[in-house]
This record gives C-alpha cells, structure tokens and sequence, in this order.
C-alpha cells in the first residue's frame, strides 16, 4: 500500500484502488464504521465520500484547502459528527472544532465524540441564531456549513460576518433541492453565488454528484 499526501493529515490510500484517509489525531477507534488502517504503527481512517461531502469533493477533484494543524474551524450541521470528526484529525490535538447542531437527537453522538476528542466543542444550537454562541466560539480559520436549510446562504453570510477570519475559506455545502425544488440545480446554486460574491471570492464550486445527490461544494474566501 502506498501513501500519497493530499496536505496535512489528509492522504490517499493506493491498493487496488484510491481511498481517502486521514491520520488520526486520537484513538485507533472506527468513528462510524469507516475502515481503520494501520500503516508502520499509524492510524489512518478511510474518509468515506458517500458520508461526507468534504471527502466527496477531493474524489471529484479537490486537491487542497487552507486547513491544517492548530487552526480553528466553526463547523454548521455537524449532525453526529462524522466530518466533524475528519476535521478534528486534520486539525489535530492543538486544533479546535467548534460544532453546531441544532437537532438534540443527533448531537447525543456528537458530544460523546467530543469526549474522546478534546479538540470538539459541541454547540447544541441553531446556526440562524449565530449571537447564542458568540462569547463562546472565536474567530475562525475556517468555516464549513452543511445545513440543508432554504435560508442556507444567509446563515453562512451571517456565521462568515461574525467568526470568519478576513482572507480564509469557507466551505459551503449547497444543497440545491433545499432552496428550490421546482428550478434546474445549476440555476440554483448560480443564484446563492451571486449573493455570496459581494463578501466572497469564489474559489471553486464542486458538483458532489454521485457521490452526493443534488449537493455542490463551493470554495470561499473571505473578502
Ligand atoms: C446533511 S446533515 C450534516 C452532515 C454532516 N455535515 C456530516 O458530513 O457528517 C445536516 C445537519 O444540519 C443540521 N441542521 C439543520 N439546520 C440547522 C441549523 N439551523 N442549525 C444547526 N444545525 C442545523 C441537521 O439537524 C442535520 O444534522
């Protein structure tokens, strides 16, 4: 098996074929049933691209993003913390994840998650209600959402004006069906760039398809 490195703590896997690992800055413990691999006594996790959009995006193209060691990431939609916990390896054991997820049910897997990882703070909280966690999250390297909501772009715009670093990336799963049902996807996610270019540069725009049904992954910097 080879090891090829995408940047940090972020590899592909060659076999038989290509897979996406991260090394793990924690336990040698499968998160949510992805394979675990151990490579000359390190621990690396498939990063699974059916269960993660981020990891979609690297098999669709992605080669890198300005994410790495100790930075400190605002995460929207963590649901049960299966990026979560791939952003919680990339940025390491000096790194923060502060995690936002509004649904109770779902957050129950994500703050035993943040018990084997210190570098998780889960927020049980609505993302459209951004001044709830103010004194609790600082300024942010990076800010990734994946919320599903018809309001996504203005919880995004509003997340990005309070904890977005100016010149850092946002990551902003759209989900093309949440806004919309009744407008072709392409015009739909045009629509929400043209919203997001007065405070963004847009980087990239990545059609998650197949991995993701109806999903696209833009790539933002904060003007
Ligand atoms: C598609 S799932 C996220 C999957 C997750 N990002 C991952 O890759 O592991 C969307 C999540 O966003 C949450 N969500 C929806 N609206 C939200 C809001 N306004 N604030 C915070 N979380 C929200 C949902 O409860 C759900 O868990």
């Amino acid at each position: 098996m080879e090891l090829k490195k995408v940047m940090d703590r972020v590899y592909w896997l060659s076999d038989k074929r290509r897979t996406l690992v991260t090394l793990s800055a924690y336990s040698e413990k499968s998160v949510y049933g992805e394979k675990i691999f151990n490579l000359g006594g390190k621990i690396y996790r498939e990063w699974v691209p059916y269960r993660s959009k981020f990891s979609a995006a690297f098999y669709k193209g992605l080669n890198g993003v300005d994410i790495k060691d100790a930075y400190k990431v605002l995460y929207l939609g963590a649901s049960s913390g299966t990026t979560v916990s791939h952003v919680s390896d990339i940025v390491g054991t000096n790194g923060q994840v502060f995690a936002v997820e509004i649904a109770e049910e779902m957050a129950v897997n994500l703050i035993l998650l943040a018990e084997e990882r210190n570098n998780i703070f889960p927020i049980v909280d609505d993302a459209r209600k951004a001044e709830n966690y103010v004194n609790n999250v600082p300024k942010c390297d990076l800010l990734y959402q994946d919320v599903a909501q018809r309001d996504q772009t203005d919880i995004f715009i509003k997340n990005s004006d309070l904890f977005l670093k100016t010149g850092k990336i946002g990551m902003f799963a759209i989900k093309t069906r949440s806004i919309d049902v009744s407008t072709d996807p392409r015009e739909v996610v045009r629509n929400e760039v043209r919203k997001l270019r007065a405070k963004f540069d847009v980087l990239r725009e990545i059609n998650l398809y197949p991995y993701q049904k109806d999903h696209s992954l833009l790539i933002l910097r904060k003007k």
